[in-house]
């Protein structure tokens, strides 16, 4: 059934939510890394700790990262622009001149994030054209005191400076 509005009014309108931005990260079944920029990320489940985001269902990265069965979700501050757009592309190099450092489950961390959740696949349905990924959380930790996050709001990445 066709919708009664056409894609571009319904990304249009739903840009005005402002979203976290993270990137998803982790290795494939031969060891290889992979991103992807993530603004669906939510937490859903203190007890049992679960958290969950929407991968479209053609991501390449998720394809490669879901054979491991584990991933980090690195957030991003404000700092890291270059990154949620290098890894919003899409592409086999992203990792190019990242200096990252492996998760206790073994994903990239990347430099700058101001938390990073390590997980493990719960389970993935697809819904229209995207997964919902509901994970186990592992291990989990933040840089002291960060200062910015990012924000995608209206189609652009801007910075929230925490009030304390
Ligand atoms: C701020 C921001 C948030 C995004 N959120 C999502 C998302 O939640 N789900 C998704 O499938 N793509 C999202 N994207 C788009 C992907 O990052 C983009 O399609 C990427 O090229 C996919 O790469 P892949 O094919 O390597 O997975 C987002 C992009 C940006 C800039």
């Amino acid at each position: 059934m066709s919708a009664p509005f056409d894609s571009a009014h319904f990304r249009l309108v739903l840009g005005h939510v402002p979203t976290s931005v993270v990137v998803v990260t982790g290795l494939n079944a031969q060891g290889a890394a992979f991103g992807v920029t993530i603004g669906s990320f939510t937490s859903i489940s203190l007890d049992p700790p679960l958290v969950g985001f929407f991968p479209g269902v053609r991501s390449q990265s998720w394809a490669a990262i879901r054979e491991s069965g584990r991933f980090c979700v690195n957030v991003l501050g404000s700092h890291q622009e270059e990154m949620c757009w290098r890894f919003a592309k899409e592409g086999d190099d992203k990792f190019a001149g990242v200096e990252w450092v492996p998760s206790a489950g073994g994903s990239p961390v990347l430099p700058g994030s101001i938390a990073w959740i390590d997980c493990e696949i719960d389970t993935e349905t697809i819904i229209g054209d995207h997964t919902c990924v509901v994970a186990r959380v592992a291990s989990l930790d933040h840089v002291e005191k960060a200062e910015n996050a990012m924000v995608f709001f209206r189609g652009k990445v801007s910075s929230v400076k925490h009030g304390g």
